[in-house]
C-alpha cells in the first residue's frame, strides 16, 4: 500500500472503519497459526532458541547502578559477538525471522559465541538489585544504557572467556548507546574488536518521523502530564496487544490494512511485503518490549536541539551536573574502536545526511555502505526485512569474518 501523507491516511483509516463494520460477518479468519501453543509468536528468546536447537544459556548481569540486565547466550567456541538491539526492543529482534533468517542463527553457525543484549526496562531486564521506588528505576536514559548496561555486559561477556575483545552488533538504538559508551568510558574502545552499526543514531535533525515535531515541541506539556499519571515508562510488553499484532498482521485477512497503518506511520513501510510476510505475525507479536519516558525525553531534546548531547535538565541544574549551562556533546572524536556504518536513503530515522556528520567525526570508519532509494530499504527491515538476510546479515557476517580470519594469519 503507496501512502502519501496523512491526511490520506486519516482517509483510509475512515473508509477502513466504515468497511469494517459493513463486513463484520463475512469476517473469516484463518487462525491456525494463532492456535498453535507452539507458535513462534507465543515463545520468548529462550524458547525461540531451544526449540530451534540452539542451547541457549541466560544470565543476569548486574550494573554499576544496580540494574539487573539479562543476556541470551548461544554458546559456542569461536570469538564473542554482541547484539544489540533498538529502541522499546528486545533480544528477539535478531531470532524473530527464523533459523533461515534472522542474524543471530547465522553467526552461531558460523561458529560465533552469540551474546543477546537487552537493555534496561525491557521485558527481560525489569530487575533491581534494591528495592527502588518505580519513579527511581524508570530515571535513565539511552545515557545509562550506554554508560552502565553496555560496559558491565561487555565485562561479563569476557570474564567468560580468555579473549580481550569481542565484536559489536548494534542497531539503531543500538548504535546511539555504542557512541556514548566509546565517549564517555574510553577504556571500552580496548574491548572492542570492531562495530557494525546498522542504522546509527546519534543526530536526527530533519527525520521523516510524522510525530516528531508535534510531540517534541510539546514536550513541556507530556512530561508533566506523564509524571502525573505516573508513567514512567512506554511501549510496555503487553499480551493482548502482541496477541492484537499477531492477528491483525496476517496474510489474507482483512484486517491486515490495520497492521499496514500501524507500520507506515510508525516507521514508514510503505510495502509490507518488504517484512518476511510468512513471519509477520511472530515479528509484530515481538514489539514492542518497553522503555522510560526519559530516553524518548531524550531523543526529542537531540532533535530540536540538533546537538548529539547529554540530557538537558534546563540552565540551573544542567550547571549542577555538568557545571555549564547547555549539557555536553558527546565527542565522537574518542570512538577508536573500528567502526562499519551500514545506512539508507529511505530510512525514516537513522537519515544520511546525519549520519555523514558522524562519520566524518569518527577517526576509525572501515567501511560505509549506503542503500540508495530504488532499494526502498527502510529502519525496521535492517532487522525484521525479508532482505536483511541478504542486504545485511551476510555482509555483516562477512566484515566480522574478514577481521577474526585476517587476524589469525598475522599470528
Ligand atoms: C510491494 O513489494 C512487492 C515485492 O517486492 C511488489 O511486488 C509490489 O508491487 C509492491 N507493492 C507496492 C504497492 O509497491
Ligand atoms: C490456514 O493456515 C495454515 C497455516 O498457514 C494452512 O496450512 C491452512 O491451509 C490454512 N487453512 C485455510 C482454510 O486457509
Ligand atoms: C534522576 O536522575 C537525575 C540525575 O542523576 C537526578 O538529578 C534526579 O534527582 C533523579 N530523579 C529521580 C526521581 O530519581
Ligand atoms: C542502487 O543499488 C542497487 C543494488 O546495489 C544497484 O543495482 C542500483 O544500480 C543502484 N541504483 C542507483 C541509482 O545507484
Amino acid at each position: 500500500m503507496n501512502l502519501g501523507n496523512v491526511n490520506t491516511i486519516r482517509s483510509v483509516i475512515l473508509i477502513f472503519c466504515f468497511g469494517y463494520v459493513q463486513n463484520r460477518r463475512k469476517i473469516k479468519t484463518n487462525n491456525t497459526v494463532l492456535s498453535d501453543p507452539n507458535s513462534d509468536i507465543y515463545l520468548d528468546s529462550l524458547q525461540i532458541l531451544a526449540k530451534y536447537g540452539y542451547n541457549p544459556q541466560k544470565h543476569s548481569v548486574i550494573t554499576g547502578d544496580g540494574y539487573v540486565v539479562d543476556l541470551f547466550r548461544i554458546p559456542r567456541k569461536g570469538p564473542p559477538v554482541l547484539l544489540v538491539h533498538g529502541i522499546a526492543d528486545s533480544s528477539d529482534s535478531w531470532l524473530v525471522l527464523g533459523p533461515a533468517n534472522s542474524l543471530a542463527y547465522k553467526l552461531a553457525d558460523l561458529g560465533y559465541d552469540v551474546w543477546l543484549h537487552n537493555t534496561r526496562g525491557n521485558k527481560y531486564s525489569r530487575g533491581h538489585i534494591r528495592n527502588i521506588p518505580t519513579r527511581k528505576y524508570w530515571n535513565y536514559t539511552f545515557e545509562e544504557m550506554g554508560t552502565q548496561d553496555l560496559p558491565a555486559v561487555i565485562d561479563y561477556v569476557l570474564a567468560t572467556r580468555t579473549l580481550g575483545k569481542l565484536y559489536y552488533v548494534g542497531f539503531s538504538q543500538g548504535t546511539t548507546t555504542f557512541f556514548i559508551m566509546c565517549s564517555l568510558k574510553p577504556e571500552y574502545n580496548e574491548k572492542v574488536k570492531h562495530a557494525v552499526l546498522l542504522a546509527p543514531i546519534a543526530l536526527i535533525n530533519n527525520i521523516k518521523y510524522p510525530f516528531i515535531d508535534i510531540l517534541s515541541k510539546n514536550l513541556n506539556l507530556l512530561v508533566p502530564l506523564f509524571n502525573n499519571l505516573g508513567i514512567y515508562d512506554v511501549f510496555a510488553n503487553n499480551n493482548l496487544l502482541n496477541l492484537y499484532h499477531a492477528k491483525v498482521c496476517r496474510d489474507n485477512v482483512p484486517e491486515k490494512v490495520l497492521c499496514e497503518l500501524e507500520f507506515y506511520i510508525s516507521y514508514g513501510i510503505r510495502n509490507l511485503t518488504n517484512l518476511l510476510t510468512e513471519r509477520l505475525p511472530v515479528i509484530a507479536s515481538h514489539v514492542p518490549a518497553g522503555v522510560s519516558v526519559k530516553t524518548f525525553v531524550h531523543f526529542f531534546q537531540t532533535y530540536l536541539s540538533k546537538r548529539f548531547q547529554r540530557f538537558d535538565y534546563g540552565v540551573a541544574k544542567n550547571r549542577l551536573v555538568y557545571s555549564s549551562k547547555h549539557p555536553p556533546e558527546y565527542d565522537l572524536s574518542l570512538i577508536t574502536v573500528p567502526i562499519t556504518i551500514m545506512v539508507s536513503e529511505t530510512d525514516w530515522f537513522s537519515l544520511v545526511e546525519n549520519v555523514e556528520i558522524i562519520r566524518k567525526k569518527l577517526p576509525n570508519v572501515a567501511g560505509y555502505t549506503v542503500f540508495n532509494k530504488s532499494l526502498d530499504f527502510t529502519h525496521l527491515e535492517f532487522v525484521y526485512g525479508s532482505r536483511a538476510k541478504t542486504l545485511v546479515n551476510n555482509p555483516v557476517a562477512n566484515i566480522i569474518n574478514n577481521d577474526y580470519y585476517a587476524g589469525l594469519e598475522i599470528v
